[in-house]
């Protein structure tokens, strides 16, 4: 072993005593210690995997994103997994990359329509807006906060050439119905399964039926990276594309640090450059540069090895939730599972019934103030929202049940960082706070 070597691994085993040091469990102390939606859930391995990155001192993707896009790749059943350094910029680089001059006559050009929700996260939609696209709006349903497919003939247009839409809080949109419609229609689908990762429809994983899919690793998701995301395809063509995009536009592929894999770097005539001009300066597309560092990626492959555990405790942690609010349905529509599958939960996500003696503003202050986290379901209705008032969207209908879920859902926590005494102590304070009415 080199000096060097020798050096690494010392600093790998202290890694481990200041886990334990700095890290250390704390007791639940009800009231005073908080009950958060979403957090990161991490042991000493990942921290040994982000030091041993940032030893080898590379910074931009390398060694550790590779392993990652290989396994991830694998775990979805899926041919491509691209990294970038979040779940936005992902979903930027699965609708951009559909707008290729590459792709032909079937690529989506300016003032095309794309099917989406207004019931969700901003960036779902703003990919579309920023590529200069239309969003066409569609209701939702109440009990899973999906999209209402018996609407989406009424929301087709000449124009229509895509649906962009989550799986919201890792509850599945029906995707018998949402396929069968892109394909009658010859529409793309783009899943954001930011929110779902591990979730299945018909026994398939949720990310693995559209012709691009997205997820995120903020500390909120299923794994995380701190920053981070991935846009998966089984198409070796947009493959090339989505690396395009992300990769400042070039027509080049090769990996950061690496030079002439196409073996013809001076050789290329594109445009109307000169011939031979350098293939690595030479842009097929008007990108970005949305790469991730490396040690990013170190967390995440240490965080893998846990995704099905994690899963399992949200999933558990869920049913939990579901069955212990069950003598409050009278006051709540209660999430239900989409119909043939099994949701890989986000969070708890349930709305006041119109009837109740009380509103969802009151019990959210209430469960502040008993230091129970909360969240709405993002931006409610994204057509209300100052950002999109005078953007070119179009309602299909109208959008009363989303309204809806802006003025009376909300959200709970299911990560794996809640114990059991939290969860009793979120269904406890819920019940004293409907008592009390
Ligand atoms: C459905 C959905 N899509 C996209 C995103 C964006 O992910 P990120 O925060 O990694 O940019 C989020 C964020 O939580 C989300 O909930």
């Amino acid at each position: 072993m080199s000096q060097a070597e020798q050096l690494r691994q010392q600093i790998l085993d202290l890694v481990q005593d200041y886990h334990q040091a700095a890290f250390a469990e704390r007791p639940f102390v009800p009231g005073e210690s908080a009950v958060p939606v979403s957090g990161r859930v991490f042991g000493a391995h990942e921290i040994s995997l982000l030091v041993d990155s940032s030893l080898d001192f590379w910074l931009t993707t390398g060694r550790y994103s590779e392993e990652f896009e290989k396994k991830f790749a694998q775990y979805m059943g899926l041919r491509h997994a691209l990294l970038c350094n979040s779940g936005s910029s992902a979903n930027l680089l699965a609708l951009s990359c559909l707008t290729s001059p590459k792709l032909g006559d079937i690529r989506l050009k300016s003032g095309d329509e794309v099917i989406t929700v207004a019931a969700g996260f901003p960036t779902t939609v703003n990919p579309i807006l920023q590529n200069g696209l239309v969003p066409v709006f569609v209701d939702i349903e109440t009990e899973t906060h999906n999209i209402d497919t018996t609407l989406l003939e009424l929301a087709l247009s000449e124009k229509t050439r895509a649906v962009m839409i989550a799986h919201t809080l890792g509850n599945p949109f029906n995707l018998d119905a949402v396929t069968a419609f892109c394909k009658k229609h010859n529409l793309f689908l783009i899943e954001d399964n930011c929110d779902a990762l591990g979730a299945h429809y018909n026994g398939q994983l949720t990310g693995t039926f559209g012709d691009v899919a997205t997820v995120s690793f903020y500390p909120a998701h299923h794994i995380t990276m701190g920053e981070g995301g991935v846009v998966m395809t089984n198409k070796p063509a947009l493959k090339k594309l989505i690396e395009s995009f992300r990769d400042w536009g070039r027509d080049c592929w090769c990996p950061p640090g690496v030079d002439n894999t196409c073996g013809k770097r001076f050789d290329w005539q594109l445009g109307s450059l000169p011939h031979g001009y350098d293939h690595k300066y030479t842009y097929s597309h008007i990108g970005y540069n949305l790469k991730l560092t490396d040690m990013q990626a170190a967390v995440g492959v240490a965080q893998l090895d846990r995704l099905d555990a994690f899963i399992k405790t949200r999933q558990d942690n869920w049913s939990y939730l579901r069955s212990g609010l069950k003598p409050y349905e009278k006051f709540f529509h209660l999430p239900v599972p989409a119909a043939n599958s099994e949701p890989s939960w986000f969070g708890f996500l349930m709305s006041v019934r119109e009837d109740a003696p009380f509103d969802r503003n009151e019990l959210i202050a209430w469960l502040t103030e008993r230091k129970i986290g909360t969240r709405l379901l993002f931006g409610g209705n994204l057509t209300r929202q100052p950002a999109y008032i005078d953007q070119p969207w179009r309602v299909a209908g109208s959008l009363e049940r989303t309204d809806f879920a802006m003025t009376n859902s909300f959200w709970v926590g299911v990560y794996p960082g809640l114990s059991t005494e939290m969860l009793d102590y979120i269904v406890d304070s819920i019940d004293q706070f409907v008592k009390n009415r």
